[in-house]
């Protein structure tokens, strides 16, 4: 091994599988925001799970550890599909923050507020995987729309786990 070849500068690379250059860069793109945005859901679902207090507390607390967990899984698939692709996969908090839609915020007060949190996050998430699926299809990404179209069927689910929870 060379000292050159420890001393890698760019980390993309090209590929002939009858994808575009321009459309794998912004397909790429499109799942650095699903990166961001599970990134952030983790988090702040990782937050309830571990805040949360009252007699709803073994059901949310368990619920919101599936749901963790199963993001942190989908985090390294979806930043392993942009390294796929040919790209970079963004890892970094300031990076996240920025192309994330989803606020940074972890002190709701009640549990209703903390699984309107969750039900609204997981919302915007799908929202913007539908944009990706869009992209994808258009391109004839089909196994980027076919992981994105897995993950919004989680997310939807999760989100009526957690209105269910959440009705009065
Ligand atoms: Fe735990």
């Amino acid at each position: 091994m060379t000292s050159q070849s420890l001393n890698i500068k760019n980390p993309e690379f090209k590929q002939k599988t009858g994808l575009q250059e321009g459309d794998r860069k912004a397909i790429a793109d499109a799942l650095g925001v699903v990166l961001a945005d599970t990134y952030m859901l983790f988090i702040k679902t990782q937050g309830v799970h571990w805040n949360i207090m009252g007699p709803a507390f073994v059901s949310v607390h368990e619920l919101t550890a599936g749901q963790y967990q199963n993001m942190y899984e989908a985090i390294d698939e979806i930043a392993e599909r942009i390294r796929a692709l040919g790209h970079k996969a963004p890892a970094s908090y300031t990076k996240y923050g920025a192309l994330s839609s989803i606020r940074d915020e972890d002190e709701p007060k009640t549990v209703k507020d903390m699984l309107s949190m969750l039900i609204s996050d997981h919302e915007t998430v799908v929202a913007d995987m539908r944009l990706a699926v869009e992209s994808c299809e258009s391109k004839n990404d089909f196994v980027t729309a076919d992981m994105m179209i897995g993950r919004m069927a989680w997310h939807e689910e999760a989100i009526w786990m957690l209105n269910a929870l959440n009705a009065d």
